[in-house]
């Protein structure tokens, strides 16, 4: 019998995160999680382990800004791959505290690195963004479209890009993903897993669930005087599901000797809905009115933004395939089931 390949999953417990943990899981992987639960809570891997039908997840609450304690992790456990989500993802926190952001997301990623050289790991899939695009002067957006920031926190990733595109070319028996997702939203079909942001929610999706639960009164559309259909802001929605898959896809085609070494690649549908349409079909899903009112522009915010994903089915055999009414339909279940996240 061949050995599972052994997979590090940092911020594991996050909400990306944890879905991927299922998908590697059923995939036939050993996954081992490290995360600092700063933005997230144990209690999404006991239901990883409780929908899966399987062992606890292995897990250390470890800071991966912390050596010390991720080089215990590579000594106790024969990594083949790390899956690296761990990092802080608020914009608005980014341009108050961009130190914090660059610590938390730079160097723990630098930290990361020195650890994987050490143990001479050299298999890495990176959660990047399409906010690497800043604001693009075309949709849909292809992977060689010019990159560039916008706040700390997409300078963040815009960084971290280039270290892993320098480190790759040094080293080129290293193989890197950089995966760019779109506008990740829904939640497990189970109810069990979703998106549990703490406080008040900066995303559209979380916000508009929360209106429907009652935990705020109305939705404020930020803008309808966009160049787009009807006004409103137009974004690639895509299942954290299939997102999920994309990630179990990229370790596969580290296997393929037709793909190059280094891959950056979009993880959307291709689909673009604008804020009234993502309202619309959430009333449908869950059959209540969300109120909503329209407000100023939020500063920063691009008129549409959404991929070209043809370079993953080429490069990872991967498409999207679940549809907007699956998005709303398992955020609905999800929140009914926990108006209070996992607290
Ligand atoms: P999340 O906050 O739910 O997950 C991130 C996880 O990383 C959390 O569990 C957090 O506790 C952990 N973490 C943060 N800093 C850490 C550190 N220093 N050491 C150890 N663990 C740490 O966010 P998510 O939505 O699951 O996002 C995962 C990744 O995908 C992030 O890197 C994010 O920037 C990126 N991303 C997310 C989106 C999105 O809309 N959700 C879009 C594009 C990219
Ligand atoms: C935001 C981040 C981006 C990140 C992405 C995915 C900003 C400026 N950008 O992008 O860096 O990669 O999330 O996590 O925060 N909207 C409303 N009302 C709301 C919330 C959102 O009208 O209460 C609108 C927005 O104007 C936008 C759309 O809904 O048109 C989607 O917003 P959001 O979910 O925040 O995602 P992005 O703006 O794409």
């Amino acid at each position: 019998m061949t050995k599972k390949q052994t997979i590090l999953v940092t911020g594991g417990a996050g909400y990306i995160g944890s879905h991927t943990c299922i998908e590697l899981i059923q995939a036939g992987y050993q996954v081992i999680v490290v995360d600092n639960l700063s933005n997230s809570s144990q209690e999404s891997l006991k239901r990883v382990a409780t929908i899966v039908g399987c062992e606890p997840v292995v897990f250390y609450s470890v800071d991966i800004r912390d050596q010390q304690g991720l080089e215990q992790v590579f000594s106790e456990h024969a990594i083949d791959s790390v899956i690296h989500f761990a990092g802080l993802k608020a914009v608005g926190e980014s341009v108050q505290q961009p130190v914090a952001y660059y610590d938390n997301n730079v160097s723990g990623t630098v930290t990361l690195l020195k650890v994987m050289q050490k143990y001479a790991v050299k298999q890495l899939v990176f959660s990047s963004s399409a906010t690497v695009y800043g604001d693009p002067q075309t949709v849909p957006i292809q992977e060689h479209f010019p990159r560039s920031a916008t706040n700390p926190y997409g300078r963040s990733k815009l960084i971290i890009e280039d270290i892993l595109m320098d480190l790759q070319q040094s080293a080129p028996e290293w193989q890197i993903a950089l995966l760019r997702y779109f506008n990740p939203v829904g939640a497990h079909s189970s109810g069990q897993i979703g998106e549990d942001p703490r406080g008040v929610p900066n995303n559209l999706m979380p916000y508009i669930a929360r209106v429907a639960v009652g935990t705020y009164p109305q939705l404020s559309v930020f803008g309808n005087d966009y160049p787009t259909p009807d006004g409103t802001g137009v974004r690639d929605y895509i299942h954290v599901v299939d997102l999920a898959k994309g990630h179990v896809a990229a370790l596969h085609a580290f296997h393929n000797p037709q793909v190059p070494h280094l891959l950056a690649v979009n993880l959307g549908t291709g689909q673009g809905y604008s804020v009234l349409e993502m309202i619309k079909a959430f009333e449908q899903a869950s059959e209540c009115k969300i109120a909503y009112q329209i407000v100023e522009r939020r500063a920063g915010d691009v008129a549409a933004c959404f991929a070209d994903p043809q370079l993953a089915k080429e490069l990872l055999a991967w498409q999207a395939e679940k549809s907007l009414v699956e998005m709303c339909a398992d955020v609905w279940r999800w929140q009914q089931q926990n108006p209070k996240g996992y607290r």
